[in-house]
């Protein structure tokens, strides 16, 4: 289908490719999208999956994400390998829901963040941000033969976001209510916070990342434990909690990254800006591995300490929210973190009186909201709406759109699909 028609069809199967910061696999998401007549975003779920990373692939990113330096050469070729990999899984998983007459038109693709670098650096007396994904979307979109939206975080920095979190319009869009007040908690690598009153005043403080979600959790099950991450929450709750690690721990200082201060970054002590997984780095675990065995504290306590942290610092950001918005309150949590029972129950204990609900009450798979939210984004690049979700929310909340101040918008890249004669050529020299 050439470009042109694309655009012009009402509704578009978009599938949402994302690749989080616990490096744990790819989420993929097939959804039927479309602009209801009231210009709002519509969307069915028509299939999902992930696909664990081969361990290969695992350590590399991770290797990629964590290392001070790495080398161009082996960035561009991870870049592309990646690519590859992505195209091959969802061309894969294309095919497979084509059986149930399910057909793809559009791909979105997050790509995997190798860095992130929310504070502004002078380069060259130029003043920039910078965001970091790999997973060439040429190559998916080769692979594949459908045109590929990316890019979004660097769109974000290039509107003067810090690129993170991203996902504010289409987790708006999807899941705000006119009658309730909702807070939305990803809880993947790194948590983010969505504040969805029911009044509706979206604007850049709407949304932020507040401190780590599995990340530190994972680092550590993995160092210690030799598992990914701490099932159901398992060791955690096994444990019991150090106040005095959990102080130590809790102020901003002792997660800034490798070589902060001596490279004079001091805007990254301000916990108001947005993370990677570069903050809680090896080095920053090594850090709490040193002070817990200084403290005589047990491997299970440290895992303990550090669900608590997790949920501690989720719970604050919720806190600082319920300033601006006080009744008929509900919190809506996604992402796997959702999984680890002892640190759900952490973030209940914490949220004490406040009604804390799974995204799966709202109809949304939690480990899938993600890859829904970027097929959306991918959908709205298409159709060159990026910023539509949220004036039609303000509009139909009756608020004067003029009022409010727009988000950032999102626009990815698109990356046409070869031509379908170039295309079967290409397809023949692959098999
Ligand atoms: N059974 C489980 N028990 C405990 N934790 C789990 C379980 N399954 C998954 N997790 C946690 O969820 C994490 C993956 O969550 P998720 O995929 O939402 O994060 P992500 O890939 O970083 O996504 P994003 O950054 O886009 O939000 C794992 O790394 C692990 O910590
Ligand atoms: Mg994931």
């Amino acid at each position: 289908m050439s470009l042109k028609k694309l655009i012009e069809q009402k509704r578009i199967n978009t599938l949402g490719i994302n690749s989080g910061t616990s490096v744990d696999g790819v989420d993929l998401a097939l959804l039927s999208v479309w602009f209801s007549p009231d210009g709002s975003t519509r969307v069915k779920v028509l299939g999902h999956s992930t696909v664990r990373y081969p361990q290969e692939l695992r350590e590399l990113i991770m290797k990629l994400s964590q290392a001070p330096h790495s080398t161009v050469e082996e960035i561009a070729l991870a870049d592309e390998a990646l690519g590859v990999f992505f195209g091959r899984k969802a061309k894969a998983f294309i095919d497979n829901l084509r059986k149930k007459n399910y057909h793809t038109h559009l791909i979105s693709s997050h790509g995997q963040t190798i860095r992130h670098i929310p504070e502004s650096k002078n380069i060259a007396g130029i003043s920039v941000r910078a965001t970091f994904q790999i997973g060439a979307p040429e190559r998916i979109a080769t692979l594949t033969g459908i045109p590929v939206v990316s890019h979004f975080r660097q769109a974000h920095v290039a509107f003067g976001g810090e690129g993170s979190p991203i996902t504010t319009g289409a987790i708006a869009s999807l899941l705000s209510s006119r009658t309730e007040n909702r807070i939305v908690v990803n809880i993947g690598g790194i948590a983010n916070v969505f504040d969805l009153p029911a009044s509706y005043k979206l604007n850049a403080k709407s949304a932020f990342d507040c401190g780590p979600g599995n990340v530190l959790i994972d680092l550590a099950t993995s160092k210690l434990f030799g598992k990914p991450y701490d099932r159901g929450g398992e060791i955690a709750s096994s444990g019991t909690l150090s106040s005095r690690l959990l102080t130590l721990i809790s102020s901003n200082e002792f997660f800034d990254y490798t070589g902060a201060k001596s490279s004079g970054r001091k805007e990254s002590k301000s916990s108001s800006l947005s993370t990677g997984r570069e903050r809680y780095s090896a080095a920053a675990l090594e850090k709490i591995i040193k002070s817990s065995r200084d403290l005589k504290i047990s491997n299970r306590d440290m895992i303990s300490t550090l669900s608590e942290l997790t949920a501690l610092k989720i719970a604050e950001a919720i806190f600082k929210i319920l300033k601006y918005c006080d009744t008929n309150l509900c919190v809506y949590l996604t992402g796997g973190g959702l999984k680890n029972r002892d640190l759900i129950k952490r973030i209940r204990r914490l949220l004490h009186g406040i009604d804390v609900k799974s995204v799966a009450k709202l109809g949304y798979h939690p480990d899938y909201l993600e890859a829904i939210s970027y097929a959306v984004m991918g959908y709205w690049t298409l159709k060159g709406k990026p910023t539509l979700a949220p004036e039609i929310i303000a509009r139909r909340r009756g608020i004067n759109v003029k009022k409010t101040k727009p988000l950032a918008p999102v626009l990815g890249r698109l990356i046409q699909a070869p031509q379908r004669k170039a295309w079967d050529y290409i397809a023949e020299q692959n098999t």
